[in-house]
């Protein structure tokens, strides 16, 4: 099952807890204050190399009116904010923040046809506030690939495929350990039964209304905090 657009080994890995167990061994491992951003999985949809993009503007690609998710996913659209600090609590100027989401129909863009190249994914550099902003969509919960061998474990273990709604970041800067993280939509009913088992309490976040802004329906202001190697 597996070829350059899936990784079917990583998928077995993520479904029975290996990624989520390493990763959490070795965050506990690395962090040298409480107060650094708890990283997770990088999953298998993360691709170099996202257009570096001015802060402010949006990830969402213009995509053909009747892709039938399209114009709803439109107005769920969120403005996304916040700085990149150490963890002393100091601004980090040029900080790469890269970030990545799912389509509403629970497809990265290298997963579907219909998607243009590089959809849903950016990179964003902090500014002298440490401050990043981009628009994205407010994410939804979606299956991973269960066509396969991992989707027939599943099935035997009675368990289902979802994920919870979220954006997955790599946060990086020189003289810092790079954060690879993802934040959670509460209102995500997955949030506490996530097939990866990859959600931590800390990185589960709220968006809230957002008024008078014409692009953006919801606002999620998230600071990243940073390590230093
Ligand atoms: C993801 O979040 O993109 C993901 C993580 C593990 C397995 C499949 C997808
Ligand atoms: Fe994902």
């Amino acid at each position: 099952m597996s070829n350059d657009r899936r990784n079917e080994t990583q998928l077995l890995c993520d479904i029975l807890g290996l990624e989520s167990l390493v990763d959490d061994i070795t965050s506990k491992l690395l962090a040298s204050s409480a107060s650094e951003t708890p990283s997770a999985i990088l999953g298998p949809f993360y691709r170099h190399n996202a257009p570096l993009l001015p802060n402010g503007s949006s990830i969402i690609q213009d995509l053909d009116p009747s892709v039938p998710w399209y114009t709803q996913a439109v107005a769920d659209s969120a403005h996304v904010t916040g700085r990149v600090l150490s963890s002393s609590g100091e601004p980090i100027q040029g900080a790469i923040v890269d970030v990545w989401h799912a389509a509403p129909n629970g497809l990265y863009e290298q997963q579907d046809e219909a998607q243009p190249d590089m959809n849903f994914r950016g990179r964003f550099m902090t500014d002298a506030e440490g401050r990043y902003s981009f628009y994205a969509l407010r994410p939804v919960s979606y299956p991973i690939p269960d066509d396969g061998p991992s989707g027939r474990l599943l099935k035997l273990l009675d368990r289902h495929p979802y994920r919870p709604g979220h954006i997955h970041f790599i946060v990086s800067a020189p003289g810092f350990r790079t954060l690879t993280t993802q934040l959670y939509d509460d209102r995500d009913h997955y949030v506490t039964n996530d097939a990866v088992f990859a959600v931590k309490d800390e990185l589960i976040v709220k968006f809230v209304p957002k008024e008078g802004d014409p692009k953006a329906l919801w606002l999620l202001e998230y600071d990243f905090v940073l390590g230093r190697k």
